[in-house]
């Protein structure tokens, strides 16, 4: 089954306005590419969305990095859903591992902000991955969260990426074995929901870097990459581009 691939850049928190050079490379690089594959993703921080949408021609798309749950309203200091499709992205990121960690995010609220963020017509980045602490409980974690998925998940407007806690920053990653099989494990946790657990893609996330991203992104279970601190550098990000 030939799913669709991603290299998305999470930025965290880090980028000022000076970072559209880091942008426009990005995006240089994407156009002297023959061929429109891999579809990537730079997910930096709301303040930079709507400057970098400004850019013309760019085959870069872009994404948020976490929306509220709810539409408006007194929430000081939240960014909606609908705000961010106002300001020209396409996908936003839900339950990565520091918000659920620092804010606290639990499953169902997770499920309330994918649930909003698809009101809004934006396409959903789910991230899922257990702590170390959880490794021996790993499926029973990764099928909870899940869990946070709607009822008839569509492909089209949900990529899954599997991100283990351990690994984020941290330059651990699991054995390529266990990548492989995790992702593996995963689609099978969702084989009820037929046409979406053959064709939602799974990426792998953590520590990826240009020294291991083309073995990682050449597993049979890996449909691309979410990427963090070597996303904010383009000797890196252009090389794990080139190895999707
Ligand atoms: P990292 O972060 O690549 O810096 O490990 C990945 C992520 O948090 O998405």
């Amino acid at each position: 089954m030939k799913r669709v691939n991603y290299v998305i850049a999470n930025w965290k928190m880090n980028g000022l306005r000076s970072h559209r050079k880091l942008y426009n490379s990005i995006n240089k690089h994407l156009v002297s590419k023959k061929s429109n594959k891999p579809n990537v993703i730079i997910c930096p921080p709301h303040t930079l969305i709507h400057t970098f949408a400004l850019e013309k021609k760019s085959k870069v798309k872009l994404g948020a990095q976490d929306a509220h749950q709810h539409n408006s309203g007194a929430f000081t200091g939240c960014i909606s859903s609908e705000m961010i499709k106002d300001l020209g992205a396409e996908y936003v990121i839900i339950g990565h591992s520091e918000r659920r960690q620092y804010f606290n995010e639990s499953t169902q609220l997770i499920a309330d902000k994918i649930k909003t963020a698809h009101k809004h017509n934006l396409k959903v980045i789910l991230c899922i991955g257990e702590l170390k602490s959880e490794i021996k409980n790993r499926k029973k974690v990764l099928r909870n969260q899940l869990k946070s998925l709607p009822v008839n998940p569509n492909h089209k407007n949900i990529i899954i990426a599997y991100e283990p806690v351990w690994a984020i920053g941290t330059g651990l990653t699991p054995s390529l074995l266990e990548i492989n099989e995790i992702h593996s494990s995963i689609r099978s946790i969702l084989k009820s929901k037929l046409d979406f657990s053959k064709k939602v893609s799974i990426l792998y996330g953590g520590s990826v870097n240009r020294k291991n991203a083309k073995e990682i992104l050449s597993l049979e279970n890996v449909d691309g990459a979410l990427v963090g601190g070597a996303s904010l550098k383009i000797s890196e990000f252009s090389k794990i581009i080139d190895y999707s």
